[in-house]
């Protein structure tokens, strides 16, 4: 059985680009599944991939024969890649339609994930998917929060749901991203007083902005960059702490 790895936090901290980057990271020697769960989403530009249909798109269809009819449907919407395959939510049409995407997020996760060794999933900023128990198989849950005292907030509050929810992450580990160095360690305390334990630090760097302009991808990056650098620390965090779940 294959590891799920769940990237969650607040709306603007580095979600998408730590998916990436670990898309990134394990494709290159393992089959992956990314899934792309926000509905503001971005990742299949982060990963330089056209996506023509999203499950946002054929929802319609879907909801008159039910969800598990969607088992059949899966295919419409994967994206084959040469070293990874693509799964996007997308947005549906009418507002307040989430519940019917995120059924079919838990199935997605449920059946497609069996196929891959390593599924990423890039969450939405909101706590839809927890509060609705979408993500109840993620083995590793990773909490991206930035310097900010609501980034903080929203870390605790995917911590309370999941402990309220009984959703049981086999792993909850946070990632501060962006973050100057001299405010590391109030950082860290601050989490840690929540019960929540840092893997890892990533500065903010400017090649991100210049790759983002000029529509470079993520599989662009050089190795030699302070982002790089330091998320392959934390990626070989990550899969020690695999190796013991
Ligand atoms: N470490 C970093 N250094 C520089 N820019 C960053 C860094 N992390 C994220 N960004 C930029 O911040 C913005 C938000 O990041 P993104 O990954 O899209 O966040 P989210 O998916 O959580 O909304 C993007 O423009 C991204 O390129
Ligand atoms: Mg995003």
């Amino acid at each position: 059985m294959g590891y799920v790895i769940a990237v969650s936090g607040k709306g603007g901290t580095g979600k998408t680009l730590i998916s990436s980057l670990l898309i990134r990271h394990f494709s290159k020697k393992t089959p992956v599944l990314a899934i792309d769960a926000d509905p503001d989403s971005n990742l299949p530009e982060a990963l330089g991939v056209k996506v023509e249909r999203t499950v946002g798109d054929i929802r319609e269809s879907i909801t008159g024969e039910g969800v598990a009819a969607f088992e059949g449907k899966i295919q419409e919407v994967l994206v084959e890649e040469r070293d990874f395959d693509l799964f996007v939510m997308g947005r549906p049409e009418q507002e307040g339609c989430y519940c019917v995407v995120n059924n079919i997020l838990r199935v997605a996760i449920d059946s497609l994930s069996k196929n891959y060794d390593i599924t990423i999933i890039d969450c939405e900023a909101g706590l839809e998917h927890l509060s609705r128990r979408t993500t109840r198989n993620v083995d590793f849950m990773i909490v991206v929060t930035d310097a900010t005292r609501k980034g903080i907030l929203t870390a605790k509050r995917v911590k309370e749901i999941a402990d309220e929810l009984n959703i049981k992450f086999k792993k909850i580990r946070v990632i501060v991203n962006r973050v100057a160095p001299e405010l590391r360690e109030e950082m860290e305390n601050a989490l840690n007083e929540a019960g929540l334990e840092v893997i890892g630090f990533i500065p903010h760097d400017p090649i991100v902005a210049e790759y983002d302009l000029k529509g470079k991808t993520v599989f662009e990056l050089p190795e030699d960059t302070p982002v790089v650098q330091s998320f392959n620390e934390i990626v070989s965090k990550i899969e020690e702490e695999l190796k013991t779940l």
